[in-house]
């Protein structure tokens, strides 16, 4: 193998003193004097750097200018040394090879840049610590999200990703068509009836409705995949395109989709601060001081819970001025979520037992004939996290539901289809990905925490 090499990340683990490596990677800073010459390199094994020392002996600086340049990426040979600090080792380069040059028109220039600016360059900013311990956590956080439910006996279904249907009602579907632009088609109808799927379609905002076909038949299962919704709203916590966990479970209510929901946070949490203890010390540092005492909290205590009409209660009584409105009846706002989890619990709180009026029509009735039972996770600094419910699983009152909505009976049919058949109290919800590694990371904006954010008239 011809480029055989070590990851820069074993060789800090330690055992490599003495020792002749190869080892490959970009340059992130460089540093020239008289005598020496030192560059910083990272491969994305992990978040630190190593640093290489050229001595001037053995390069001269004609061979040194490009392996100094910001963004190149070099295969350097050489012996691993102790450094300067306590515990810190360097290589001592023997033979350098310029794999890839750069020049100083390479955007990541030696200062520091503000996010704004980073997100033009969405193909280059993965290249700075922030980015890469994003994507780290972000690959870490997928994967304790898969060994949570693995280890608890779910399966991991795929549900579609081209829908004929609406789960969440809230007309937020972006349509899939292969028709242009053609005056001469008269109507909606015409126009569905020659599209591809001879239907209208659209890209799904939740795999929940699918979910629930495969927990029927499986008993616990959950997706795990891209959603999409056309939402208008230009917010730090709202994309185009996001990634959604979603379990199903049959035989549970909504006490027990509560548990389930909590030990998932409390171990994907854990699992973050075993594995990635040096990015969220970076995060701790650089974003969020305190997030990880945040988050060992979180594991340890139990999470709040109130009834919606309490919480009403609660934000009427806060001596506030809201910009929205608070009234029995209407859904909480961003002010108000953030009211309840930042300023009144200061932890995480599942609001239960929303109007029926303001929640999705799949929604389990309570016996109040005016809730559902339903309930949002709320954590501080995002707002909701996870959307979850018991579903309706009594025939007569979803079909209802259904036709009072104004709903295409006939897109639901297969849905009523488990209500008929040997129906089961079962419960779901949805976790966003990147709103959970907001609140792991203290990254404020839900675009830096997704490598390219699709968001209202942004698609890079
Ligand atoms: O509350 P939501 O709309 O619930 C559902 O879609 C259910 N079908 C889930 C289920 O029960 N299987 O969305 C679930 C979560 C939200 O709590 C939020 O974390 C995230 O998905 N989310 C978004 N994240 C980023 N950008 C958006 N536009 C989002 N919309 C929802
Ligand atoms: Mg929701």
């Amino acid at each position: 193998m011809t480029m055989q090499h070590i990851d820069l990340k074993e060789i800090h683990s330690g055992g490599y003193v003495g020792k002749k490596v190869a080892v490959c990677g970009w340059v992130r800073t460089s540093r020239d004097s008289k005598n020496v010459a030192f560059v910083e390199l990272n491969d994305g094994s992990e978040l630190s750097h190593m640093q290489i020392v050229f001595d001037k002996a053995v390069f001269d600086d004609k061979m040194l200018a490009p392996l100094l340049a910001l963004g190149a990426a070099l295969k350097v040979e050489g012996t691993v040394e102790r450094g300067m600090k306590d515990e810190s080792v360097e290589i001592r380069a023997e033979s350098a090879e310029l794999l890839g040059g750069s020049d100083t028109t390479y955007p990541l220039q030696k200062k520091r840049h503000t996010m704004e600016f980073l997100r033009t360059i969405p193909h280059l900013r993965v290249r700075t610590n922030t980015f890469n311990a994003v994507f780290r956590v972000r690959s870490e956080l997928s994967y304790a999200i898969h060994e949570f439910f693995h280890k608890n006996g779910y399966y991991y279904v795929h549900s579609p990703i081209i829908t004929g249907s609406d789960c969440e009602g809230a007309g937020e579907v972006f349509k899939v068509t292969t028709i242009g632009y053609n005056p001469e088609i008269k109507s909606e109808e015409e126009y569905n009836k020659n599209d591809f799927f001879g239907r209208s379609a659209g890209l799904t905002v939740s795999g929940q409705l699918e979910g629930e076909v495969m927990a029927t038949a499986l008993g616990k299962i959950y997706t795990f995949g891209p959603t999409f919704r056309a939402e208008n709203s230009n917010t730090p916590r709202h994309a185009a395109e996001f990634w959604q966990v979603e379990p199903e479970v049959a035989f549970a209510d909504i006490d027990d989709i509560i548990g389930i929901a909590t030990d998932m946070i409390k171990s994907i949490i854990a699992h973050l601060l075993e594995h990635c203890a040096p990015e969220l010390k970076f995060f701790d540092e650089r974003f969020e001081n305190g997030l990880i005492a945040k988050l060992r909290h979180v594991v340890e205590s139990d999470f709040a819970r109130i009834d919606y009409t309490d919480a009403i209660e609660v934000l009427k009584k806060s001596g506030k001025q809201f910009v929205y409105p608070v009234e029995w009846g209407l859904d909480l706002q961003t002010e108000h979520e953030r009211y309840l989890t930042d300023e009144y619990f200061k932890k995480p709180v599942f609001v239960v037992n929303y109007p029926r009026k303001i929640k999705s029509f799949y929604m389990k009735q309570n016996a109040d004939g005016k809730t559902v039972a339903a309930t949002d996770l709320l954590v501080p600094g995002v707002g909701e996290i996870i959307g979850c419910s018991e579903r309706e699983a009594d025939y007569d009152k979803l079909l209802k539901e259904i036709k009072d909505r104004g709903m295409k009976l006939s897109d639901y049919a297969n849905y009523l289809d488990l209500r008929k058949f040997g129906t089961v109290p079962h419960s779901g919800f949805g976790l966003g990905l990147e709103r959970m590694l907001m609140y792991v990371t203290g990254m404020a904006n839900i675009r830096d925490v997704i490598e390219f954010p699709r968001t209202k008239d942004d698609l890079k």
